[in-house]
């Protein structure tokens, strides 16, 4: 059986995690600290979790299911296109589907996606794929990649030496998340789109405003940094400084064929200094 044919059991057990999310934590352990009830796998200290969901709330969980299928689909790409097979290809799909489990526990417990006041969702997807044995009917070297991939795929830089499956494997799925973020993001960070304060997490509006630093790392090529960010310009510079951070030439190519890196340099105003930063990426992108 080929490596993504036997994703389907993945994939039943992937929608049976985030319709679990769907509804709120009942058990009173998650009240007194316990953790999610759903899949023991929540970080502590917060009741929102036994709140209702709100359609708004059921929405933001939507879009982390069909992102996760996207960035799946965006891994089977590059990976095909990088010619990997075997484990590698397994761990690197896996990771890809995966990557995002810690998204769902994330937002019924604290009702955002902003680690910084919540949680870091990769170490809570880890936790989550332990606590439900998600992998464990996979060889020992395919699971431990894929547990290594979701535990660093968003972190600012990657570790040095990584073991091989698990290198590629968060290399390709670090590359397939960007793909699919960035046309989500340019929707939402466009002037006219209706506010969705999760989604922007919760930085301030304003047409023209931006943070030094922000923009200092997109000329300097270099990687925006999260924690700098305050204004929503701030997230549309940290996007463009993507550029610098992808890893295959697939995700390239297919970033330049989609357009959305063009999109989003169209949202920027005109001002000089995000001129020169949208220059520096347009030159980027075309390396
Ligand atoms: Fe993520």
């Amino acid at each position: 059986m080929s490596a993504a044919a036997c994703l389907e059991s993945h994939l039943r057990a992937f929608h049976s995690l985030v319709d679990e999310h769907r509804v709120p934590a009942a058990a009173p352990a998650f009240r007194s600290g316990g953790g999610c009830p759903g899949c023991g796998c929540a970080a502590r200290g917060s009741d929102r979790g036994m709140e209702a969901l709100t359609p708004q709330d059921l929405d933001n969980i939507e879009l982390k299911r069909d992102h996760s299928l996207r960035v799946l689909d965006n891994g089977r790409l590059i990976a095909e296109d990088l010619g990997l097979a075997g484990d590698a290809l397994r761990t690197a799909l896996l990771a890809s589907l995966w990557h995002d489990a810690g998204r769902f526990p994330q937002y019924r417990t604290f009702r955002t996606f902003h680690d910084g006041s919540s949680a870091n969702h990769g170490l809570l997807g880890v936790r989550t794929l332990r606590a439900r044995g998600l992998l464990d009917g996979e060889p020992p070297a395919v699971r431990s990649a894929t547990i290594m991939a979701v535990g660093l795929h968003n972190r600012r830089d990657l570790p040095r030496r990584l073991p091989p499956l698990a290198d590629t494997a968060v290399r390709v799925v670090r590359d397939a998340d960007k793909l699919d973020i960035l046309p989500i993001m340019v929707a939402h960070l466009d002037p006219s789109a209706a506010a969705n304060a999760v989604v922007v997490l919760h930085l301030e509006r304003d047409p023209e405003r931006y943070s030094d630093e922000v923009l200092a790392a997109v000329l300097e090529g270099r990687v925006g940094d999260y924690k700098a960010m305050r204004w929503t310009l701030d997230f549309a510079l940290l996007l463009c400084s993507w550029v610098y951070d992808l890893n295959y030439p697939a995700t390239r190519r297919a970033m330049r064929e989609r357009g959305d890196m063009a999109r989003l340099l169209g949202l920027l105003p005109d001002l000089p200094d995000l001129r020169r930063a949208a220059e520096r990426v347009r030159a980027a992108l075309a390396d």
